[in-house]
């Protein structure tokens, strides 16, 4: 356990004991001999991939799921023994690099097992997942032709075809007809497959939206992400999530700086903000650097339970909030998350930001240190700066 810490207020904190009854109730829901693949990519949602897959694992998910090859690589020279499986496509000269640490890699083009096999060393067979594109139009097979000539390149002992899988583009959309369409295409491909005489062991089609709502249509695993980490897989879906689930993710700050500031006294870059009457002004130490984007100005924040807006631009490293009157230097503030009852949510940054809360997770830097707390108390904290 890493025990270190960190000399600037400004912290996320993940909160375990969400992720755990997140996958629990993920793994309750899904029906029995579901294998339920943790996906952990980009630093698990920016929630710090270790330990959510400890977490993950702990809680009833058997596998894990990575964009690309470093991030299984750094899980494994941290520990982690379960199966990882790299969703992304992987250079053919790094087939051995995987073998040696039991990762399996996806696979979607004739070409790519041939020039894996060129470069293929060891003994033991590549274990693979099948990607098909079913419409979702990234990577996969998307052609019979394609899929036969991929066959027919597939030499036992060189690879081992454990899985085929495919991703759906609208999964988390009321309108069901292209998911739908998606579907139906997986179940004929997945038909060609086996009447040339695959078997694969593992068969997924489901990320978050899929699993929640398609109970019928789940094969034997799922690849569960943003739903592990307490967040709605869209806006659409806000009122259709079954399960019970909490957000793991906070950000908190505290003021570093207070002033009162006359009528007409303005406030950051470019003067933008200008006071309209006597005002105190907090600073707080997170900018844009540490991903509190300049696009957030005028959002709020929470302080002493209440909402006060950012004022003047965001600077790199510090931002300025309006209060409704003098509290202490390193008065909590927090950016993400809860106090008492009043919430800033992911959802409502992502909003503001008009994008989606997956990509406000996965915006922190390294440079904000993670804080994990499990049942109330400090278990680890991850600080990338420090010696
Ligand atoms: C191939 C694949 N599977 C599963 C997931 C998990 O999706 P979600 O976070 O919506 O559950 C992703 C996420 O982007 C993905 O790219």
């Amino acid at each position: 356990m890493e025990q270190l810490t960190f000399y600037r207020d400004t912290w996320i904190e993940i909160d375990l004991d969400s992720i755990y009854n997140n996958v629990k109730n993920i793994c309750k829901h899904v029906p029995e001999n579901t294998e339920v693949i943790a996906v952990v990519k980009a630093n698990g949602y920016g929630h710090g991939a270790l330990q959510v897959a400890e977490e993950a694992l702990t809680a009833g998910a058997s596998s894990l799921a990575v964009a690309f090859m470093d991030e299984a690589l750094a899980l494994r020279h941290r520990g982690i023994t379960a199966p990882i499986l790299v969703l992304g496509i992987t250079r053919p000269q790094d087939v051995d690099l995987a073998v040696s640490h039991d990762i399996t890699l996806t696979a979607c083009s004739a070409e790519w097992l041939h020039a894996a096999k060129q470069h293929k060393k060891t003994k033991r067979p590549v274990c693979l997942h099948v990607k098909l594109d079913t419409g979702m139009g990234r990577i996969g097979i998307r052609e019979m032709g394609e899929l036969k000539e991929f066959i027919s390149c597939l030499d036992e002992g060189i690879f081992d075809v454990e899985g085929v899988y495919t991703h759906f583009a609208t999964a988390d959309e009321l309108d069901t007809s292209y998911f739908e369409e998606q579907y139906q295409t997986f179940r004929t491909m997945l038909a060609w497959i086996e009447a040339e005489g695959i078997q694969p062991r593992k068969v997924h089609c489901a990320n978050s939206a899929t699993l929640l709502r398609f109970k019928d249509k789940l094969f034997n695993a799922v690849r569960s992400g943003i739903i592990m980490y307490g967040l709605t897989p869209s806006v659409e879906m806000n009122s259709l999530i079954p399960i019970e689930k909490k957000p793991a993710f906070s950000l908190h700050s505290r003021i570093a700086h207070i002033k009162k500031i006359s009528k007409g006294d303005t406030v950051g870059y470019g003067a933008t903000y200008q006071a309209e009457a006597e005002e105190w002004i907090g600073t707080i130490p997170i900018g844009y650097a540490d991903g509190w984007l300049r696009k957030l100005q005028d959002f709020s924040v929470l302080v002493n339970g209440k909402r006060v807006p950012v004022v003047g631009r965001i600077c790199m490293d510090q931002c300025m909030i309006r209060l409704t009157e003098k509290v202490p230097v390193g008065t909590l503030v927090t950016l993400i998350g809860k106090q008492g009852d009043t919430e800033v949510s992911a959802e409502e940054v992502a909003s503001y930001l008009e994008t989606i809360n997956y990509e406000v997770v996965c915006l922190f830097s390294s440079r904000v240190p993670r804080v994990y707390i499990q049942k109330g108390a400090v278990v680890e904290i991850v600080n990338h700066l420090a010696p």
